[in-house]
């Protein structure tokens, strides 16, 4: 049995009575979870909506409290890390993390950087030493597959596309996942969604079948 972690970070919804306004990238994450569980009845699946749920900011409490000794951590700042151990043991449990993004400002929305900042931490998800010289920093997870589902407006941010070199959201997400001890990371997303015409269809009808072929690789 396998422990699959959903996030979406759309802040739109998926049950707006005009069928456009709502989330692409959540509507591939549901394909992706509903051809999975099609699949493996048995598995385990944990749902986060960081669009409707957004994550606390860190703060500067909070990285005290993060780089204090568990030991002599205050209650407090057990307090200000309580989030971050919620979401970390969601990842530090999960065989496949689902994460669903639509392209906001060339980049991941504000609410998925903040999860990241909240779970990326030291002594938690990576250690951290000098002693390994100009990299000192090495992730403590590993094992997991990370399959990331886009949506953006524009077109053209795929390897040698007109976009390339603007393109902030999945090679943000792939850096990061590392750390998240992804070892095998997959991306599938549509395009054009702004110009709403048969490009969009096509790439949307396309990521979706992307989709499904990918579920029967994995699963
Ligand atoms: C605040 C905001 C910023 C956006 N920035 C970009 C952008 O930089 N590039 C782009 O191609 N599309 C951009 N878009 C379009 C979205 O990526 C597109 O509408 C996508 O389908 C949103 O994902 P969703 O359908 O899952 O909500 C932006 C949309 C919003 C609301």
């Amino acid at each position: 049995m396998k422990t699959i972690l959903h996030i979406d970070s759309s802040v739109r919804h998926t049950d707006n009575s005009t069928q456009s306004y709502n989330s692409i990238s959540k509507s591939f994450g549901r394909c992706f979870i509903d051809t999975w569980l099609n699949k493996n009845h048995q598995d385990e699946v944990v749902y986060r909506d960081l669009g409707l749920n957004p994550p606390t900011f860190i703060c500067q409490g909070w990285i005290a409290a993060a780089f204090a000794p568990e030991q002599k951590r205050s209650t407090a700042q057990k307090l200000a890390l309580a989030e971050s151990d919620t979401y970390f043991d969601e990842v530090s449990n999960a065989d496949v993390i689902v994460i669903t993004a639509p392209m906001y400002n060339y980049g991941m929305p504000a609410v998925l950087k903040a999860w990241f900042d909240q779970i990326l931490r030291v002594n938690k998800t990576f250690t951290f030493d000098l002693a390994r010289g100009d990299f000192p920093i090495e992730p403590i997870l590993s094992g997991k597959t990370l399959v990331l589902l886009t949506s953006s407006g524009e077109f053209g941010f795929g390897a040698g596309g007109v976009r390339e070199q603007m393109n902030h959201l999945g090679p943000h997400i792939k850096e990061l996942a590392k750390y998240l001890g992804v070892d095998k990371f997959y991306e599938i997303g549509s395009e054009y969604q702004e110009f709403a015409d048969d490009r969009h269809a096509l790439s949307a009808e396309k990521a979706k079948q992307d989709i499904v072929a990918l579920v029967n690789q994995l699963g």
